[in-house]
């Protein structure tokens, strides 16, 4: 029978360790968490700013329904592009120091629409490896030529350029803060090989908005290169607490995404209330950097602790730690054995991260306390003694 190919797939997923199943949230997003019923401190969330449940995103998202209502009614481009929209276009783009800004419904959506939207079939794409998939989907649907290069490998990035035809446009496209490694693109090298090459360069700042000084605009912003990078990507809905996405730039770049975009086209346009939201985390992510410092604490505190323990951490600075485990099923069972301890730390395993580097992914939140984090400690170290954390 045609229908038996899906309990066949999920028999495959189960015996290859793959097989994935949801957990349930009760409650509010915060560093604790009602998970399947039971409270465990939360070391599995984007949240990283402790933003979802602040009063102030609460407050203006009740206001923004009780004047405009609840839905947009229509795309952007027919009647559903309201004042909220552009007021939140405006704050980004002031934040992030571009020209113009356009918000899309999700990164998923962002990165698979505007990648289509500058390169298609006679151009070519350079990709780094750990780039997130919808930076990959967003170069298979655009049908560029696609060249991956190794994890942050400036070589072999600029022998990808080398070669690369000259006619033809060149984009290079990277994470500037990557989501399950934690570490930092090279952006300055990034930069100077597109401009010594004629490529175009977009950049993802999912994880990076928010985190980084001088006001929490991002990693691109940090380095002073916001000139020099066409495309700068984020993301409401990780440390801005909300939901949605963007994308800042020129005032032409813009323009050419609301022509051109079919994820921003073709969608209905994000409710009221959402945009409130983004405006109202703008504000705080600005206006509040002590936010930023208790996190960066926080993440010290936990990386030497881990490190005392004996863990491997990979090269992370942020507030991503990847505990390297290896194996995908060993990965799930040592997560298992933490939750059993009240911790919760998601593991990661492919096709999200390459096989063999399963990997407990531990996000840390501004609003994590002292006692958060010794209880992590401590569950951590328990784990060491009872050899749970050594079966890779
Ligand atoms: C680097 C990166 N880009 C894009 C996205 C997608 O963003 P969203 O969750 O808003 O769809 C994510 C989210 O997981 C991400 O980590």
């Amino acid at each position: 029978m045609p229908q038996d190919f899906v309990e066949n797939e999920l028999l495959r997923l189960r015996e290859a360790g793959l097989y994935r199943t949801l957990r349930r949230v009760d409650g509010d997003q915060g560093p604790t968490l009602l998970l399947d019923g039971r409270e465990v401190v939360n070391f599995s969330s984007n949240n990283y700013l402790g933003l979802a449940n602040h009063p102030a995103l609460c407050q203006a998202a009740k206001a923004a329904i009780d004047r405009y209502g609840c839905g947009s009614g229509a795309s952007r481009l027919i009647s559903g592009n309201m004042a909220l929209h552009e007021e939140l276009e405006a704050k980004i783009a002031e934040f992030k120091g571009t020209e113009a800004a356009l918000v899309f419904n999700s990164g998923f959506q962002a990165n698979t629409g505007i990648i289509p939207a500058l390169v298609g079939p006679d151009d070519v794409v350079f990709s780094d490896a750990l780039n997130h998939a919808s930076i990959i989907d967003g170069c298979r649907l655009a049908r560029a030529k696609i060249v991956v290069y190794e994890h942050c490998d400036m070589d072999q990035l600029q022998r990808g350029l080398q070669e690369a035809p000259s006619d033809g446009r060149k984009l290079i496209i990277t994470e500037s803060l990557f989501s399950m490694d934690g570490d930092e693109a090279p952006l300055k090298e990034i930069v100077e090989l597109a401009e010594r090459y004629g490529a175009m360069v977009m950049v993802d700042e999912a994880h990076a908005t928010g985190i980084y000084e001088p006001n929490g605009a991002g990693l691109i912003a940090k380095l002073g290169l916001g000139e020099r990078v066409l495309v700068q990507m984020g993301t409401l809905g990780k440390a801005l607490g909300g939901f949605g996405a963007y994308v800042a730039g020129s005032k032409a770049l813009r323009e050419l995404m609301i022509n051109r975009c079919r994820s921003f086209v073709f969608t209905t346009a994000l409710p009221p209330a959402v945009m409130a939201m983004g405006i109202a985390a703008i504000d705080l992510v600005k206006n509040e950097p002590e936010r930023r410092q208790v996190l960066r604490r926080n993440c010290d505190t936990l990386r030497s602790g881990l490190r005392g323990l004996d863990y491997r951490l990979g090269a992370s600075g942020s507030q991503i730690l990847p505990l390297i485990v290896g194996d995908a099923d060993a990965c799930m069972k040592f997560s298992e054995y933490l939750l059993s301890r009240g911790v919760f730390a998601q593991g990661i395993r492919p096709p999200t991260v390459p096989p063999g580097t399963s990997r407990l992914r531990i996000t840390l939140m501004a609003t994590h306390t002292h006692e958060h984090l010794r209880q992590a400690l401590k569950a951590f170290e328990d784990a060491k003694e009872s050899r749970i954390a050594d079966r890779g």
